[in-house]
C-alpha cells in the first residue's frame, strides 16, 4: 500500500460529487493500492447537506478512505492536496449557454486559485469541471501564482466519451472498439468532435461513416447533448459527468496507455491557439504527466473550427478581464 493522497473536491455535496465520491473512494480514480484522504468544500449554508453526504460515504466503509475532512473554508480543504476536482459552482438551465454562467461562477475560481496556491502542493493536479469550465479553469490558474499552468486542467472528457458512444451506437459495437476521437476547444457549443484519427473496431472512421452523418448530426449531437440531458432530465449531466472526471484524473495520474484522450491544457501554441489559453488538444498521459500531441494534420475543416473556439474562448477570457 501507498502512503495516502490527499483529494479535494469542492460542491461535494452536490449532484456531481453525490456520484463522484463513491468512484474516488472505490479506488476507481486513484488505484486499488492507493488510499485517499477526502477533503471537501461546501458554501456554508451547504454543510448541512454535506455531513450527510459524509455519513454516507463512513457507512459505506471504503477501505482505502483513511479519513475525510469536509470545511467551507478552501484553506482548509485544499490543505497539501495531491488532486483536486473544482465542481462547485451552479449548473445552467434550458435557456442559458454555458458561457452564461461566467460571470456567476468565475468570481468562485479567484479565491480557489489563491488557496491552491497558499496551501496545496505545487504537483497539485487541478481539474476543472464548473461551467463555463475552460475559463473557469484559467481564472483558477491565473490566481495560483507559483503553480505552475500546467497544473490546471478542465474537463472535455466527457465530450470525448458523448462521442465515443454516439459512434459505437452507430456501428452496432462495444464502446471499449472505439478509439481517438479528438475534442478541440472548448466545453461550449463550438467544441469540435474530430474523428480524423479515430478508429472501430481498429478501422479509420473516416471512410467507414457516412460522411454527412459524421459532419451533421454526429457532431450536433456531441455537442448539444448537456442541453439535451438538461431538457430531459430536467438538471443537469451528473452521473456521466463524475465518470469522465475519473476518466481525465485516472489517466493523468496512471497514464493513458497510448490512447489518445482530450483534455483541456493551457496552450504553448500549439496549432495556432494564443499561449495561456485553456483549450482542449489530443493527448497522451504517461509517468504522472500529459503530453499535448502537437503534429497532428489538420485538415480546412478542421482549422476552421480551431478558430471558431479560440474565438469563443477570447470571448469569454474578455468578460472575465477584471477576474485574471
Ligand atoms: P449542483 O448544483 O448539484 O452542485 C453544485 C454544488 O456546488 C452545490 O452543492 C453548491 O452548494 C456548491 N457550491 C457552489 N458554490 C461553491 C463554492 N464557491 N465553493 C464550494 N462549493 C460551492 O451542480 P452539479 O450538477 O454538481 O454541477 C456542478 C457544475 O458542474 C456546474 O457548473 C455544471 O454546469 C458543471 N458541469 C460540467 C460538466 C463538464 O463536462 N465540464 C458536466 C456536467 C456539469
Ligand atoms: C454537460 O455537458 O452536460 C455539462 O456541461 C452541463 C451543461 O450545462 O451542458
Amino acid at each position: 500500500m501507498n502512503a495516502p493522497i490527499r483529494v479535494a473536491v469542492t460542491g461535494a455535496a452536490g449532484n456531481i460529487g453525490y456520484s463522484l465520491l463513491w468512484r474516488l473512494a472505490s479506488g476507481d480514480c486513484f488505484g486499488a493500492d492507493q488510499p485517499v484522504i477526502l477533503q471537501l468544500l461546501e458554501i456554508t449554508p451547504a454543510m448541512d447537506r454535506l455531513k450527510g453526504v459524509i455519513m454516507e460515504l463512513v457507512d459505506s466503509a471504503f477501505p482505502l478512505v483513511h479519513d475525510i475532512i469536509g470545511s467551507d473554508d478552501a484553506n482548509v480543504a485544499f490543505k497539501d492536496c495531491d488532486a483536486i476536482f473544482l465542481v462547485g459552482s451552479r449548473p445552467r438551465t434550458a435557456d442559458m449557454s454555458r458561457g452564461d454562467l461566467v460571470r456567476a461562477n468565475g468570481p468562485i475560481f479567484t479565491g480557489q486559485g489563491n488557496a491552491i496556491a497558499a496551501v496545496a502542493k505545487k504537483t497539485v493536479k487541478v481539474i476543472t469541471v464548473g461551467n463555463p469550465c475552460n475559463t473557469n479553469a484559467l481564472i483558477a490558474m491565473a490566481n495560483a501564482k507559483g503553480v505552475p499552468a500546467r497544473q490546471f486542467t478542465a474537463m472535455t472528457r466527457l465530450d470525448q466519451n458523448r462521442a465515443h458512444g454516439q459512434l459505437s451506437d452507430k456501428a452496432g459495437v462495444p464502446v471499449a472498439q472505439v478509439d481517438n476521437v479528438v475534442i478541440w476547444g472548448n466545453h461550449g457549443p463550438t467544441m469540435y468532435p474530430d474523428v480524423s484519427w479515430a478508429t472501430v473496431k481498429g478501422e479509420a472512421v473516416r471512410g467507414n461513416f457516412d460522411e454527412a452523418w459524421l459532419n451533421g448530426e454526429f457532431q450536433d449531437t456531441v455537442a448539444d447533448r448537456g442541453k439535451a440531458i438538461i431538457v430531459a432530465r430536467g438538471a443537469s449531466s451528473a452521473a456521466s459527468a463524475a465518470s469522465s472526471a475519473v476518466d481525465h484524473m485516472r489517466d493523468w495520474w496512471q497514464g493513458s496507455n497510448g490512447r489518445i484522450v482530450s483534455m483541456a491544457v493551457p496552450s504553448e501554441g500549439w496549432y495556432g491557439v494564443p499561449k495561456g489559453l485553456v483549450f482542449s488538444f489530443p493527448c497522451r498521459c504517461e509517468g504522472g504527466d500529459y503530453e499535448v500531441i502537437t503534429d497532428l494534420q489538420l485538415d480546412a475543416a478542421a482549422k476552421a473550427k480551431v478558430q471558431e473556439n479560440i474565438d469563443a474562448l477570447l470571448a469569454e477570457k474578455e468578460a472575465v478581464a477584471d477576474l485574471l
